[in-house]
């Protein structure tokens, strides 16, 4: 069984630091996408608390399409360029929202939703989706978590086989 070890009390650089190395742990030997992606989910909804959905969107023709995540059931397609994760996709930026019900667009896919925090994910230069955190918090997120979640997604990225083999 692996034990998952998040201490909220630590100073955010240090809390991220501690879960990247069990991150690594956890993908040791597994380079499955699918795996992979799933196992991450589950990691980040048990490990970061004031979460109710992780998961990811894949790129394909110019749309996100649902990938592996833990939360509610959701939006299965989001053009580029629509919601949170569109604006990623299509931007090529990370989105940091404080206040979704302020971002223009927004989709509401889990109506608990209050900030979100969406980061493209680039293999080799190429945009391969998103990764979509959301909280019920608003402003739960800053750049200290900003730059949690780049340490834990680079991880994920090296760790993981991006092309899908049946
Ligand atoms: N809120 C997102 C949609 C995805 S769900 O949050 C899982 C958006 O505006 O793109």
């Amino acid at each position: 069984m692996f034990t998952v070890d998040s201490d909220h009390s630590l100073p955010k650089e240090q809390f991220y630091t501690l879960l990247n190395k069990q991150l690594a742990a956890l993908l040791e030997g597994e380079s499955d996408l699918i795996c992979n992606l799933s196992q991450f989910s589950a990691f980040v909804m048990q490990a970061v608390d004031k979460l109710n959905w992780a998961g990811f969107y894949f790129a394909r023709n110019k749309e996100l399409v649902l990938g592996p995540y833990v939360g509610n059931v959701a939006c299965t397609r989001i053009p580029f360029g629509q919601g949170v994760c569109g604006t990623a996709a299509q931007s090529l930026t990370v989105q940091r929202i404080q206040d979704v019900h302020q971002f223009e667009g927004h989709i509401a896919c889990d109506s608990a939703s209050e900030s979100e925090l969406v980061l493209p994910i680039l293999v080799d230069g190429d945009l391969i989706g998103v990764l979509d955190i959301d909280s019920p918090v608003k402003g739960r997120f800053d750049a200290d978590d900003q730059a949690g979640f780049e340490l834990l997604l680079n991880t994920l990225v090296s760790a993981t086989q991006f092309e899908w083999e049946l």
